[in-house]
């Protein structure tokens, strides 16, 4: 895994979006797949700037989202639709068209994840994943377990995850107890994987990461395995490491 170490929060997304836009500008009909969470937010900013001044078109960009909240639907400000609209899609000029994310409404997990599946075989391979980085190690909501997922599938979110997400919603009763997500697999076979990391909260599991076992309990390990992952964090992030 080639690591950047950026300085701060600021550095970080000013990094991942330099490599996202690069993707963009090379391969201008690129398929992104894009993350929620408070780590990317930042990299949107810096993304819809560069789109305001010129410098990357996102009009040939296909867009797969790795995860959705079931039961929440687009008007809901705390589903990854509302997010992706919010914080990139109304701000750059991707046909919306051509923005997927998991359909958070289909109560039917069974058919929300194959017409998932679908899309994402349709769109082809993923030329760049971005990711975030979970407390425990999950990644889109891949959470820790016995095996690697494969493709789309409905989870149960761990209850750590429920704390961890319980911040954007008025209590933890409210968060969605399930979730739908891309599979590792899926994840695995992008041809780019770009993770961002920030602040020492996230350095204990970061390390695991990075220098524990590879282990389907800490998902985000088997990135190591992948052949062009690149890791943004932070000094904070890393601050466990030797990095
Ligand atoms: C959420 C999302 C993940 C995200 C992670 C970390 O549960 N499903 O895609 O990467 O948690 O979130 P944050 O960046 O806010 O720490």
């Amino acid at each position: 895994m080639k690591v950047y170490k950026a300085k701060d929060y600021d550095a970080m997304s000013r990094k991942a979006a330099n490599i996202i836009a690069a993707q963009v500008i090379l391969k201008p009909n690129s398929v992104l797949g894009l993350a929620t969470g408070s780590s990317p937010i930042g990299t949107y900013e810096y993304l819809a700037a560069k789109y305001q001044n010129g410098d990357v078109d996102f009009s040939g960009v296909t867009s797969v989202n790795l995860d959705e909240y079931k039961g929440l639907d687009a008007s809901n400000d705390q589903s990854y639709r509302y997010f992706m609209n919010q914080n990139l899609f109304s701000k750059v000029n991707i046909p919306l068209e051509n923005t997927y994310v998991p359909d958070g409404t289909e109560p039917d997990s069974d058919k929300a994840c194959a017409a998932y599946n679908e899309i994402l075989r349709k769109v082809g391979t993923v030329d760049l994943q971005l990711l975030g980085l979970g407390h425990n190690g999950h990644i889109g909501f891949n959470e820790p377990g016995d095996f690697f997922p494969d493709e789309t599938h409905c989870v149960d979110l761990a209850e750590k995850t429920i704390q961890a997400n319980k911040r954007f919603f008025a209590s933890a009763e409210d968060v969605p107890r399930q979730a739908y997500t891309m599979g590792i697999g899926t994840i695995m076979r992008a041809r780019t994987v770009l993770v961002v990391v920030s602040g020492a909260d996230k350095a204990p599991i970061l390390k695991q990461v990075l220098e524990g076992p590879i282990t389907p309990q800490v998902p985000a390990s088997i990135l190591r395995l992948h052949p062009n992952a690149i890791l943004v964090a932070d000094e904070a992030a890393l601050s466990e490491t030797d990095i």
